[in-house]
């Protein structure tokens, strides 16, 4: 159906030509933006699954050869390379920084780690303790551009000029609300940002630090979570991402933006999948299910087994695989053995060799080992999500800039396949048959009644 250049789509006695546009690495899309204008059509593409919502050149995945790359970097070559900041630079500018860069760079993120003291009364009776930290965090990323008004225009030519600005602060406030909500929700004292410490280390020192007690954590567990964070850094048009390009593709400001990909990474088929492993894990190990077993329930479609599937992966997620042998070395450094990585790993043998996964292509994605590295790290399990967004932060905002520096932007506005009722009467109230329709006496209905 489809030459070099276009493709031909036949409908009834009529055929139409649309353009074939071809990415760098060669994949081609057919462009239908003149679809509906010719023949009247729209398309039906249930999850997107199928539809490239925009261009990009941030980041590349092949999920049939479990490639993954940054900027064109693959991540193998960044995770044993690179630093989760100096990724993060790469990811929002596209190009490794000089050394200049990246000093300005880490210069400006770490004079933004501390909090305005206005932003403590959220933590000081703000939330209830029992507020999820994500809920926190997604308030919090919205609020705190409320201090910085004018970087807050909704203005794009005045948003994009205080772009560098506001990257490296919510790079860095994203790190510090984190930890704060974690102290909030634990009656703990607040610990402040340190200068002299790294990104990783600044954020277990605000979590495990006490006004009487430093800690200090070792070397091979602030790198860890130094790799989890860049391994987490952008994975092109996932469900949060996709939102946060909506939500700018508005006109929105880059605060509103990232608030709401916090929101939407925060569900269980998403970044939440990473609390759910755990809580499986453990679930398999409390209640001492055979793995075997386990794995038949999934099969039957009793629940899903989180940490295992993907969109796009349809072979091992390569993040999985560089962050299984990371939870090993982790493990091994801090002298722990944890049940739960025997069972992960047992759940991932007996997954792997069973002809329902194999069939439909589920292998462990992300989140099956960085909830393990996490736990041993001592990050508590509602906090999981709250790490994969902090890691994620570089990703939304380049995205952000992606759409905000757009010339000839189009706000996202899907079309839809209408299931509802075609036109019909209103009914007024006395002639519906209600039962019990005194239960309905109440104040809204007494003043429609009162209107017949
Ligand atoms: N356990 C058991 N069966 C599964 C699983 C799973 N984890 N994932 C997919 N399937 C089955 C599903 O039931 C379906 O079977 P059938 O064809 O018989 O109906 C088939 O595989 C295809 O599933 P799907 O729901 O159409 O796939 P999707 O591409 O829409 O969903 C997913 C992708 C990641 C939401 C899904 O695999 C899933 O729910 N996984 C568990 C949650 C999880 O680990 N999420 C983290 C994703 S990675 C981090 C991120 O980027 O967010």
């Amino acid at each position: 159906m489809q030459d070099s250049q276009t493709a031909k789509l036949t409908v009834g006695s009529n055929t139409y030509e649309f353009p074939i546009e071809t990415a760098t690495t060669g994949e081609k899309a057919i462009d239908i933006g003149k679809l509906r204008a010719r023949t009247g059509l729209v398309t039906l593409d249930d999850g997107l699954a199928n539809t490239a919502a925009c261009k990009s050149a941030i980041t590349y995945i092949d999920g049939e050869k479990g490639i993954l790359q940054y900027r064109g970097i693959p991540i193998e070559t960044l995770a044993e390379q690179s630093t989760f900041t100096e990724t993060a630079y790469l990811i929002i500018y596209g190009e490794l920084p000089t050394r200049r860069q990246m000093s300005d760079f880490a210069q400006k993120v770490l004079k933004n780690a501390s909090l305005h003291e206005g932003m403590m009364h959220f933590f000081d009776g703000g939330f209830p303790f029992t507020a999820h930290p994500m809920a926190i965090l997604s308030s919090l990323l919205n609020s705190v551009g409320c201090y910085y008004p004018y970087m807050v225009t909704n203005h794009r030519e005045q948003d994009l000029e205080h772009f560098n600005d506001a990257a490296a602060l919510l790079i860095s406030k994203v790190r510090t609300i984190a930890a704060m909500a974690y102290r909030m929700k634990n009656g703990l004292p607040m610990i402040y940002p340190k200068r002299n410490l790294g990104y990783s280390q600044n954020f277990l020192h605000m979590m495990f630090s006490e006004p009487y007690h430093e800690y200090y954590p070792n070397d091979e567990i602030s790198k860890a979570l130094d790799l989890i964070l860049l391994l987490h850094g952008d994975h092109e048009q996932n469900c949060s991402t996709s939102t946060v390009r909506t939500v700018a593709s508005s006109g929105a400001n880059l605060f509103s933006s990232v608030s709401a990909g916090v929101s939407a990474l925060w569900g269980p088929l998403h970044g939440g999948a990473n609390q759910q492993v755990i809580q499986m894990l453990q679930h398999i190990h409390d209640a001492g299910i055979k793995v075997e077993d386990y794995v038949e329930g999934a099969k039957k479609g009793q629940y899903r087994l989180m940490g295992f599937g993907h969109r796009l992966y349809k072979t091992y997620d390569p993040r999985a695989v560089i962050l299984r042998s990371a939870a090993g070395r982790v493990l091994d450094v801090i002298k722990t053995r944890d049940p739960l990585l025997d069972i992960a790993r047992h759940l991932e043998e007996k997954a792997r060799s069973d002809s329902y996964f194999i069939e439909r292509n589920l292998y462990p994605n992300v989140d099956f080992y960085s909830g393990l590295i996490l736990k041993a790290i001592g990050i508590p399990i509602d906090m999981f999500t709250v790490m994969f967004a902090i890691g994620r932060m570089p990703g939304w905002i380049a995205h952000w800039y992606e759409v905000a520096s757009q010339v000839k932007g189009r706000i996202t506005r899907p079309r839809q396949i209408y299931t509802g009722y075609t036109t019909r009467g209103y009914v007024k109230m006395r002639n519906r048959d209600w039962e019990n329709s005194s239960d309905y006496e109440l104040e809204d209905n007494k003043g429609a009644q009162s209107k017949e």
